[in-house]
């Protein structure tokens, strides 16, 4: 029996804790955790930025191991301070965890080590961006250097939208610090796949792939949210691809950042496009996705929890088993995601699931009498299992049509369109 805490609230959460619970030999806390987690373990009201206090409790608990959900606790170092401490942590160092946090860090090592990635310019102000999209020419991305929650990158087809680019980035600070510095790139056309590998500092596995589906309503319009839904695998994962994206983008990453001196533990989670079949970066994270990790473990058929204490004794296998078949995840969000919405609507319907569905918990909240209420912009996952995607798609939707709360929305093609150029 392992006693294992996971860092986090959202669905991706829910779903580590829902494949460590399949595993049946652990004892599970989270922090802070979400109703979804409170039926699997023990949630904890802890403040991921309180580093001390969350390595205070894994020695008071005995916790065997730390898994880390999100980026800001990995970017912020707390990696680094659990391992000063003797606790065992599973996620990247923050030297690491810049793969993710600085988007020129990421490009500038790309860059050095030859993985193949969009031409771009770094701008700090508004005459460099002018100057770089004249190079580059249009459509160009504007990016975020820092973090953004996934929301600071903006596509301008034309020079009208990258002056009001411009203003959201320089006059409105819409991004505060983390944009006041962008990465101008080349908008790369093709069709997107994450990757997501186990890493070890030397060597990895590939632990999955999937498709996210990030825009807000249906054929990929609207606004950029954190995802509205996930398929796993990949359409385009074919054994070819996998083994070029390997050699030429998961194991020179691996390489580079070990003969940088920071050997790369945990999972790199390469955000690809695919263009004319070949695999190029868009951007790495150094996590699992939410919302690929909940249609991404349910297919793996090896128990995570070895996996990941295998990678920090720097022996993750070179292959791991997956299920055959295929999961898709549908996200039932709140009216106004991903800009404004309420909290504390009442959900009702969950009592009918049925099929090879299940269930994971984001922005909810316990009410009274058993009550259970939205408390977020994306609020809960629905993920279908099948031996292929078409059946595993028909189970999430059949089950999530009867899922309500006021204003609730998802998506009604998650799985139909795979973004293939042309569709
Ligand atoms: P990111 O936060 O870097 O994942 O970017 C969000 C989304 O913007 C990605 O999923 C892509 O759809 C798009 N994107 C980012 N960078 C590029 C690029 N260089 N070329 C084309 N699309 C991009
Ligand atoms: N679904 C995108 C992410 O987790 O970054």
């Amino acid at each position: 029996m392992a006693r294992v805490l996971i860092l986090g609230s959202g669905g991706r959460e829910h779903a580590i804790a829902w494949s460590l619970d399949g595993e049946n030999r652990h004892e599970l806390y989270c922090a802070p955790g979400n109703p979804g987690t409170a039926l699997l373990g023990t949630n904890v009201a802890l403040d991921l930025d309180d580093h001390q206090a969350l390595a205070r409790f894994a020695r008071v608990e005995a916790i065997e191991l730390t898994v880390v959900g999100p980026e800001g606790p990995l970017a912020a170092g707390l990696v680094d301070y659990f391992q000063s401490e003797g606790l065992s942590i599973f996620g990247p160092s923050q030297a690491c965890a810049r793969l993710e946090a600085s988007k020129l860090f990421a490009r500038d090592f790309m860059r050095r080590h030859q993985i193949p990635h969009p031409a771009y310019v770094a701008c700090n102000d508004k005459q460099a961006v002018r100057e770089a999209v004249s190079e580059l020419g249009a459509p160009v991305v504007l990016k975020a250097d820092g973090l953004a929650a996934g929301k600071g990158v903006i596509i301008c087809r034309s020079e009208d939208e990258v002056e009001a680019a411009l203003v959201i980035f320089f006059d409105k600070s819409a991004f505060g610090e983390a944009g006041r510095v962008l990465s101008v790139e080349e908008c790369l056309e093709g069709t997107e796949m994450s990757v997501f590998a186990l890493c070890d500092g030397e060597n990895f596995c590939l632990l999955g792939t999937a498709q996210d589906y990030k825009r807000a309503f249906d054929g990929d319009r609207g606004p950029n949210t954190g995802g509205m839904g996930s398929i796993a695998p990949s359409l385009l994962a074919s054994q070819e691809l996998l083994e070029e994206v390997s050699a030429t983008i998961i194991q020179p990453t691996l390489d580079g950042m070990r003969a940088e001196g920071h050997p790369y533990v945990g999972i790199l989670y390469a955000g690809l496009m695919i263009v004319d079949g070949a695999p190029w970066v868009i951007e790495f994270n150094v996590r699992l996705g939410d919302p690929e990790t909940q249609v991404v473990l349910p297919l793996l058929d090896q128990s995570l929890y070895d996996l990941m204490e295998q990678a920090l004794q720097g022996a993750v296998p070179i292959a791991h088993r997956v299920k055959p078949g295929a999961a898709t995840c549908v996200v039932l969000a709140a009216d106004g995601y991903p800009g404004n919405y309420d909290k504390g609507l009442p959900i009702s319907g969950l009592d009918g699931l049925e099929g090879d569905t299940l269930l994971f918990h984001a922005g909810t909240a316990s009410g009274d009498n058993g009550a259970l209420l939205s408390n977020g912009g994306r609020v809960l996952s629905v993920v279908g299992l099948g031996p292929d995607l078409e059946q595993a798609r028909d189970r999430a939707y059949a089950n999530i049509s009867r899922i309500d709360f006021p204003g609730s929305f998802y998506r009604k093609d998650i799985g139909q369109y795979i973004g293939l150029p042309g569709e």
